[in-house]
C-alpha cells in the first residue's frame, strides 16, 4: 500500500491521572492525530470528558485533535469545541435531527467535517450528503466503551463507502474506530480505511506505543 495510513490513538485508553504524559508518548511515538471521545450518557450509556479537558490538553500537542461526539445533537457545541482546540468534529448521523444543518454548523466552526455511523447504520444513509463530508468514521464496535472486540462484518461497509466516494469523485478520508489493533488493522486497510483509531491496541501494546503504531500502520504491507 503506498498511501499513508494515519494512526490516531484514542485517549479513552490513556491514564487519565497522567494525561499529559500519555499525550507526549503518543506524539513521540509517531501518532498522526489524537482521538478525543466525548460521551453524554444519553446517546451512549457512558460519560467521559469534554470541553475543559480539551482546553487543558490543547497547548500540550501540535497534533490535530479529532473530537468524537457521542452526544445528542452535537452541532450545538461545534463552536465551543472549535474554540477549545478541536480540529476534526466527528458527529454521529444517528444523533442529528438534520445532518445537513449540523454539517454546516461544523463547517462554519472551521473544523473538518466528519460523520460517524454505528454498526447497524448502512453506508447509503450518507450518500445524499457525501459532498459535505470530509471524513466518514465507521464504528467497528457499538460506541460507548473502549476495549471491545472488532466486528469483522463491518469490512464490506468500509469498502462500500470507498466505492461510493470513488463513484462520486469525492475525496474522502475513511476512519475506523473500535477494536483496532495489530491483528485487525490489515483487513480494515485492505477494505479502504485511511485513518485507524486505536485505544487499547496502542496504549496497551506489549512492546510500547511506538512499535504498536508502526505495526498498525504497516499491517497491510
Ligand atoms: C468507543 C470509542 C473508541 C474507543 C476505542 O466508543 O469511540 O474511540 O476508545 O477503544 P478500543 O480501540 O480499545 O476499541
Ligand atoms: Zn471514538
Amino acid at each position: 500500500m503506498s498511501r499513508h495510513i494515519k494512526v490516531s490513538p484514542s485517549l479513552l485508553a490513556a491514564d487519565f491521572a497522567h494525561l499529559a504524559d500519555s499525550i507526549t508518548i503518543a506524539e513521540e511515538s509517531g501518532a498522526d492525530e489524537l482521538h478525543f471521545d466525548v460521551m453524554d450518557g444519553s446517546f451512549v450509556p457512558n460519560i467521559t470528558i469534554g470541553l475543559p479537558v480539551l482546553e487543558a490538553i490543547r497547548p500540550l500537542t501540535k497534533l490535530p485533535i479529532d473530537v468524537h461526539m457521542m452526544v445528542v445533537e452535537p452541532a450545538r457545541y461545534a463552536r465551543e469545541f472549535a474554540s477549545a482546540g478541536g480540529d476534526i468534529f466527528t458527529i454521529h448521523l444517528e444523533a442529528c435531527d438534520n445532518l445537513e444543518a449540523s454539517l454546516e454548523d461544523t463547517r462554519l466552526s472551521g473544523m473538518m467535517t466528519s460523520v460517524s455511523i454505528k454498526p447497524d447504520t448502512p453506508a447509503t444513509t450518507l450518500k445524499s450528503n457525501l459532498q459535505l463530508i470530509e471524513r466518514i468514521l465507521v464504528m467497528t464496535v457499538e460506541p460507548g466503551f473502549g476495549g471491545q472486540s472488532f466486528m469483522p462484518d463491518m469490512l464490506p461497509k468500509i469498502n462500500e463507502i470507498q466505492k461510493m466516494a470513488q463513484m462520486a469523485g469525492h475525496k474522502l478520508e475513511i476512519a475506523v474506530d473500535g477494536g483496532i489493533n495489530v491483528e485487525t488493522a490489515g483487513d480494515v486497510i485492505k477494505a479502504g480505511a485511511t485513518t485507524l483509531i486505536s485505544g487499547t491496541g496502542v496504549f496497551n501494546h506489549p512492546n510500547g506505543m511506538a512499535l504498536g503504531i508502526k505495526a498498525i500502520r504497516n499491517a497491510a504491507n
